[in-house]
């Protein structure tokens, strides 16, 4: 028998890691740097509450989770994406009394039956945030902010900024009136999703996958036409932070978001180099989600970003980071007696915080320095009868040629700092 990895997912391997761990380094080391703490929540949460933050008419509810009945007979599902969670936490946990903006950050995977393209998985990565607390557009500005110094941080340029308002539920009851009476002459001729959403949420109809590229979706009426004065004035807000801080941005009036509880601001970061999955991170603002999952009223805001499409992106723009040696110094040895050194000296290395090698394998001593070469470790010591008699042992630069000759236990003093 011979066991494959299931389609839509895929092993991140020890050759890759590394990309992985700086990307992650990089975003914990910018949230922190805008008072953000990480959160980490639970792989899976009753179903009942993605239903009912992310939204029953959309795709990811009806058509994408991972949901099954536990031993114990409850409807679990495998988050689809981190924000109800960390909504769920939120209210669980009393953070409603901390003082705001209450700021999160995470670094998760998520799970959605989807058809497999590139940048397109059924278990993924994101890293994403949450601050809940602060209505203003300061904090609009400030997470997406977060992104564009961690997309600089990370060597990244040209990934475009797209916002959008899609107001709040005061502009959007005679919005959906408009939109309804535009698409009622054709609904028969819409796919069977958007049929439905006709009646529950017409807003939905114009993120369809199906009907989303025809002229009737594409010309119907936009939402940032009708917001009322308090969703514009809040947008206008956005807008003038944004060119203060010097974020450049266009506005795309077709930017709905494939998640229900977004209102008011939404964006999308986008670029061409991740295929037709081109949206890179994606957020918004949800003022009413708190108070939907049986919190007290706190507005909210929050973006996710695929890590996936993130290091497409970077291969695409060459930004990828050089993997670090993490072993320094290989120990080669020429006798069991020199082994048994090397063996020592490793652990004193170790325990100063050195990366060091020392043969694990029976190998000749030919073998441990072609390995050695092979594993491009950067520093050389061989020892042999000759080392521990003098104790003092010749430590070679693998790059330069260079010997310094060196106390055997003091190794370690050589190598600090190099
Ligand atoms: P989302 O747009 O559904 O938003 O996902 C955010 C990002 O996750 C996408 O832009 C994309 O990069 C990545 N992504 C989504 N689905 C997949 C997939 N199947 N394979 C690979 N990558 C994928 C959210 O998840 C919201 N929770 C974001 C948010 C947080 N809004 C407010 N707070």
């Amino acid at each position: 028998m011979r066991y494959a990895a299931q389609k839509g997912t895929r092993d991140i391997l020890p050759s890759e890691i590394h990309n992985w761990q700086i990307a992650e380094k990089v975003f914990a080391d910018v949230c922190h740097s805008f008072g953000y703490e990480e959160i980490r929540i639970p792989t899976f949460e009753q179903t009942d509450l993605f239903q009912r933050g992310v939204g029953d008419t959309t795709d990811v509810v009806t058509k994408e989770m991972y949901t099954f009945e536990d031993k114990g007979g409850r409807s679990i599902t495998l988050r689809p994406e981190g924000t109800a969670g960390v909504v769920r936490s939120f209210i669980e946990n009393g953070m409603t009394s901390l003082p705001s903006p209450v700021r999160m950050f995470y670094n998760i995977t998520a799970f959605r039956y989807e058809k497999m393209q590139k940048g397109r998985m059924r278990e993924f990565h994101q890293f994403g945030l949450e601050s809940f607390g602060a209505a203003g557009p300061d904090i609009d500005a400030e997470i997406i902010s977060v992104v564009d110094v961690f997309f600089k941080k990370m060597g990244l340029k040209n990934i475009a900024l797209h916002i959008n308002s899609i107001g709040c539920p005061n502009c959007r009851g005679e919005y959906n009136r408009l939109l309804k009476d535009y698409f009622r002459p054709h609904v028969s001729e819409m796919c069977e999703d958007c049929q439905a959403r006709f009646e529950k949420n017409p807003l939905r109809m114009i993120d369809c996958k199906v009907d989303g590229g025809k002229d009737l979706v594409k010309n119907a009426p936009r939402l940032i036409d009708h917001l009322c004065d308090d969703c514009r004035a809040h947008f206008e807000g956005l807008k003038t932070r944004l060119e203060a801080i010097g974020i450049s941005y266009t506005i795309d009036p077709n930017i709905v978001r494939g998640l229900d509880y977004y209102t008011r601001t939404v964006f999308e970061f986008v670029s061409e180099n991740v295929g037709t999955q081109g949206t890179i991170c994606g957020g918004g603002r949800y003022d009413g989600l708190v108070e939907d999952c049986g919190g007290a009223a706190t507005p909210g805001i929050g973006f996710a970003m695929g890590v996936e499409r993130l290091l497409l992106e970077t291969e695409a723009q060459n930004a990828l980071k050089e993997k670090p040696s993490y072993v320094k110094i290989y120990i080669a040895s020429m006798s069991e007696a020199a082994k048994i050194e090397a063996l020592k000296i490793c652990y004193s290395l170790r325990l100063a915080g050195i990366g060091c090698e020392t043969d694990m394998a029976g190998r000749s001593f030919k073998a441990q320095m072609k390995y050695a070469g092979k594993q491009g470790i950067p520093f050389l010591a061989v020892i042999g009868d000759d080392e521990l008699a003098n104790g003092e042992v010749k430590v070679k630069n693998m790059a330069d040629g260079s010997e310094t000759t060196v106390k055997l236990d003091g190794i370690g003093d050589f190598l600090a700092g190099k």
